[in-house]
């Protein structure tokens, strides 16, 4: 999907008086929303403060924000590679601890001389396509402890309650794949290839995703690009269902439908 059409097609004016429904709604769905017109470090915390709970991350500041931008030679380290210049493949953010984060929020303040484009890939888009084209390679992928990413053993699609799908990844050098499901990586990439979604954010511009459902990366760039992401869990009043359907025709259960965030969640000026 070309990039202007995946941001639009998931955008919510988030000044707007029914935002919070969309917001909520747009995420369960779909798993990812975009906006636009939060351009200072300031505002981004704000929005951050109203869209989610924010974790005190390794890498963030007092204010919860992290800056991701190159910083030379410390992308060299382990886990430190979106702090370069090169592409990242797509990732869930915090892969590592048992249970990452739920969201997401990356925004850009500075855009890159060349490149640098943002990326998103449907977790749940892959797994209804692998249920049907790769079901075998599928059960590897699901299968407990047959994954490490850094000190975490667990599997690339996780079963959680009541038969939801969460996905987990991380493709940096890091992760190590036992056995069964080294031989399903090459189909499994070949199908987040698939459903990749380019994004190319403006300043000002960003994403919120659910990073249970949705991967994420980006390209090579060149030149001070600079993101604001904050990493945290919905506010409360927000609720998410715990995973992804593993179906696409799945209705959600009765008490898995998704309340309305508080009609105060975004508003305020936001920029
Ligand atoms: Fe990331």
């Amino acid at each position: 999907m070309a990039s202007h059409a995946a941001f639009a097609s998931q955008y919510v004016d988030i000044a707007s008086d029914d935002a919070p429904t969309r917001v909520a709604r747009m995420l369960a769905r779909d798993g990812m929303v975009t906006f636009d017109r939060v351009y200072q470090r300031q505002s981004v915390v704000r929005l951050a403060l109203r869209l989610l709970a924010p974790w005190r991350h390794r890498d963030a500041d007092a204010d919860g924000v992290t800056v991701i931008s190159d910083r030379g030679f410390i992308a060299a380290r382990p886990g430190y590679a979106g702090f370069g210049a090169r592409g990242l493949e797509p990732h869930t953010d915090s892969s590592s601890l048992d249970l990452p984060p739920r969201l997401v929020m990356l925004v850009c303040g500075r855009s890159a001389d060349r490149g640098g484009e943002s990326y998103v890939v449907d977790g749940a888009a892959v797994y209804h396509e692998l249920t049907s084209r790769s079901p075998e390679l599928l059960k590897a992928l699901q299968q407990p402890r047959a994954v490490r990413f850094a000190s975490h053993w667990g599997s690339v699609f996780e079963t959680v309650g009541d038969g939801w799908m969460r996905i987990r990844l991380r493709l940096d050098g890091v992760e190590h794949f036992t056995p069964p499901v080294a031989e399903a990586v090459p189909v499994l990439r070949a199908a987040i290839e698939r459903h990749t979604r380019e994004i190319v954010l403006l300043p000002g511009q960003g994403y919120l995703l659910d990073n249970w459902r949705m991967l994420h990366g980006r390209r090579n760039f060149r030149g001070p690009r600079r993101m604001y992401r904050v990493l945290g869990d919905p506010v409360a009043g927000c609720v998410l269902p715990p995973g992804f359907a593993p179906s696409p025709g799945r209705a959600l259960l009765p008490q898995q439908r998704i309340p309305e965030c508080p009609a105060a969640l975004l508003s305020g000026e936001i920029s």
